[in-house]
């Protein structure tokens, strides 16, 4: 296969991971993404496969390295609980990071098999892109491989506030840029490792401080680090798939990050400087004795099935008891009885984004009743029922109306402006930010105490007697 085919092919496959993107980002294209995705990522395989392989060995070890990773992947993906995925993706970030250390590593002593000179005469540039991906891909690793702890449970998800952290933190960054001048004009072996060090460990400082709470948004930002080491490697590597594909992860991770600090009314520089989360607010020992209004599920059903509208607010609890086929057939049922149902979703709902939008479409919510916050939130006050279901933060008022709250300032669902909010949760314990929320003490609000499968399951059946 010539250059240029080989170009082309990597060109076309860039086309289709940008196609692929467009598809994801909405529920209605997204398989149709999917699908190019795959297109896209065979196309680059096959094309690497038959332009860049040496030798039959190196085609077989590929080949076989491929069939064992896919395989793997592929026996993880199927077993995995959606409400695990946030770790599964920080799990993966890793290995990235880590095949950005290696194939440096490989580029490092082998530079003729790269085309990037011989051992001891490595281009300079190639020698600057190298030694990025390197650190990039390090920092990537291990900061993964905590995230992966801290999200998994193995790890506290408080956040650990080392003392001096920022000036080691600074400390170690300059250190780097001085090893990579260092690499560039040495091109000493023990220079890379020492980056590779360096660089090992601040990854683990990077997180180590940052609250379980903002971990999604570093998984996210991890991932984009992940894009941009593995662009790096494709510069050493004169790869144009690996550029593409590389920038595309890297600035669309970065885009997503983005779009959570929004969602939590956070700045980014404040989630990276870390300790949020670390003091979980005690605003509920403020001595003051409050009472709660709890409910049944006939007393749900009676409610619902009077109300002319009812706006269903999903949140993690409905993920954890995959409740969301029960939610469609209340959802059906209200529908038969005349009531309008529309479903309002949090930016940050769930654990990663879009995750509440997944699962309702797995139940096969029709999309046109499911509306994003800007779009739902002045339709609370006209709604006789909202049906909170496993969401806590999300609608928490402390946000709106609390300034010493820790999550003031994220924009809320305000379901206390319907008439009647049924909140159904397991106990009257707070959300992922560990803050009390005092909706549950409001009048208007009415705590369907149990799991949100099965508390919805018998308001069905309640409607139909
Ligand atoms: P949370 O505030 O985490 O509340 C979920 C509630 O579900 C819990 O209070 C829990 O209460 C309840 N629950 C758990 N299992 C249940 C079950 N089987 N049946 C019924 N209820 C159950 O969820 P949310 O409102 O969706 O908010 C998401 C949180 O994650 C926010 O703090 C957000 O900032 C954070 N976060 C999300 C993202 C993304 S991208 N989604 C990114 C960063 C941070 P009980 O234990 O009493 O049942």
């Amino acid at each position: 296969m010539s250059a240029n085919l080989a170009s082309f092919l990597y060109l076309v496959s860039g086309v289709l991971f940008i196609m692929a993107l467009r598809g994801l980002s909405h529920p209605t294209t997204s398989r149709k993404g999917n699908l190019y995705g795959m297109a896209g990522m065979a196309i680059a395989i096959v094309t690497t496969l038959v332009y860049a392989t040496p030798s039959f060995n190196g085609f077989v070890l590929i080949v076989a390295g491929i069939a064992l990773g896919g395989g793997i992947g592929a026996v993880i993906a199927r077993r995995i609980a959606m409400t695990a995925m946030p770790q599964l993706v920080a799990a993966f970030h890793s290995l990235v990071g880590l095949a950005a250390v290696m194939v440096a590593a490989a580029a490092m002593y082998a530079p003729e098999s790269f085309g990037i000179g011989t051992v001891g005469a490595i281009h300079a540039q190639a020698l600057v892109e190298m030694s990025l991906g390197v650190a990039i891909g390090a920092i990537t690793f291990t900061g993964s491989i905590i995230a992966f702890l801290k999200l998994d449970g193995r790890m506290s998800g408080k956040p650990i506030l080392l003392p001096m952290r920022h000036i080691v933190n600074a400390g170690l960054a300059i250190a780097l840029v001085v090893l990579i001048v260092l690499l560039v004009t040495t091109q000493s072996t023990t220079v890379f490792w020492m980056i590779v060090a360096a660089s090992l460990v601040l990854g683990v400082l990077i997180i180590v401080p940052i609250g379980g709470a903002d971990m999604p948004v570093v998984v996210s930002m991890l991932n984009s680090y992940s894009g941009w080491a593995a662009a790096g490697i494709g510069f050493t590597l004169g790869n144009l798939a690996l550029i593409i594909t590389g920038a595309l992860v890297g600035s669309s991770g970065a885009i997503l990050s983005y779009i959570m600090c929004k969602g939590m009314n956070r700045s980014f520089i404040s989630v990276i400087l870390g300790g949020f989360g670390g003091e979980t607010a005690a605003a509920s020992d403020d001595g003051i004795e409050r009472t709660v209004k709890q409910g049944s599920a006939d007393d749900a059903a009676y409610l619902m099935a009077n109300a002319q509208k009812v706006i269903i607010v999903p949140g993690y609890g409905m993920a954890v008891a995959q409740a969301q086929h029960a939610v469609r057939e209340l959802a059906d049922k209200l529908k038969e009885a005349g009531v309008e149902v529309k479903y309002a979703i949090h930016p940050v709902a769930g654990r990663m984004p879009g995750h509440m939008n997944v699962l309702l479409a797995e139940a096969q919510v029709p999309y046109d009743e499911v509306f994003e916050l800007e779009d739902i939130n002045s339709e609370f006050a006209q709604a006789d029922v909202a049906y909170v279901i496993g969401a806590n933060d999300v609608t928490n008022p402390a946000a709106r109306d609390d300034k010493a709250s820790p999550i003031y300032g994220m924009p809320i669902l305000e379901v206390d402006k319907a008439r009647t909010c049924l909140f159904v949760k397991r106990s009257l314990g707070s959300g992922y930010a560990g803050i009390d929320n005092t909706l549950f003490y409001k009048d208007g609000t009415m705590m369907l105490l149990g799991d949100a499968k099965k508390m919805t399951d018998d308001i069905v059946k309640a409607m139909e007697h």
